[in-house]
């Protein structure tokens, strides 16, 4: 299976560090955020790699990480116009994919499992996707599902009110399906295409599936998150898997 890593965005939250250096590649320790995904999808036996980044910064990450090669990956790079959202990024991987299922994941999200289990069950299941999801004390700032008799029933970006303390992390699998749900999507209100409404097409369809991750998750797109990531990393308790 292939796997996309979506490393665009503005970065809003950590400015003034992202004014002139992508997220992604602000370090937890000495190492650049993006190598900890890198190393995630390898550790999973994923090694065939787009990456998706803003026209600004395409030219570091390929200075940084060029052909992927002293990672032991291969890496693919395309250029997203403006950060038009998560799922306008990921529209750009359609010619990487084709029609084969694969895995996309959001370059600044860290986490201690091993996806290997998800990505060889996804492999086996019929249509769909399935997102993996992560219980957190206060759900408001993700994608949150409301899970009932194992199935989700909703699903909301950034909920003022949420009704279930599941965020859905930043890690996808998705079939070739995902393209033509893009192409019919419309602009949220703060004018991004949302991931979230990616996977609500997939719920009317009742194709929707989930998992639960059992070792901690960290969205590291805040000063806050960024610190806490390098805690962990200071404690051992995050890997590098490279
Ligand atoms: O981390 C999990 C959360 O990520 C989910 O629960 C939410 O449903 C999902 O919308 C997303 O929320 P964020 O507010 O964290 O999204 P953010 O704008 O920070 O973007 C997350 C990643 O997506 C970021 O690492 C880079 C990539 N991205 C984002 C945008 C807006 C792109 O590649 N292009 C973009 O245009």
């Amino acid at each position: 299976m292939k796997g996309v890593i979506l490393a665009g965005g503005a970065g809003t939250r950590l400015r003034p560090a992202t004014c002139v250096l992508n997220k992604h590649l602000l370090p937890i320790g000495p190492y650049p955020l993006i190598l900890f995904v890198i190393g995630q999808l390898k550790r999973a036996g994923i090694t065939d790699l787009l990456l998706v980044t803003g026209k600004d910064d395409l030219g570091d990450f390929a200075a940084f990480l060029g052909s992927g090669e002293a990672y032991g990956v291969s890496l693919t790079y395309r250029v997203q116009e403006r950060p038009a959202g998560i799922a306008d990024a990921l529209r750009l991987a359609q010619p990487f994919t084709g029609r084969e299922k694969f895995v996309a994941v959001l370059g600044d999200n860290l986490f201690e499992d091993d996806l290997t289990p998800w990505i060889q069950a996804f492999a086996q299941e019929g249509p769909g996707a399935r997102v993996l999801l992560k219980a957190v004390p206060d759900p408001r700032p993700y994608g949150v599902a409301e899970v009932r008799d194992g199935r989700i029933v909703s699903l909301e970006e950034k909920p003022a009110c949420p009704k279930s303390a599941f965020c859905v992390t930043g890690i996808y699998l998705f079939d070739e399906q995902v393209y033509a749900i893009i192409a019919d999507l419309a602009p949220s209100p703060r004018g991004e295409f949302e991931i979230t409404d990616v996977n609500r097409q997939y719920l009317a369809r009742g194709q929707l599936r989930y998992g639960i991750l059992s070792g901690w998750w960290i969205d590291a797109g805040t000063p806050e998150a960024l610190w806490e990531a390098n805690r962990r990393f200071a404690e051992r308790a995050l890997s590098l898997h490279l």
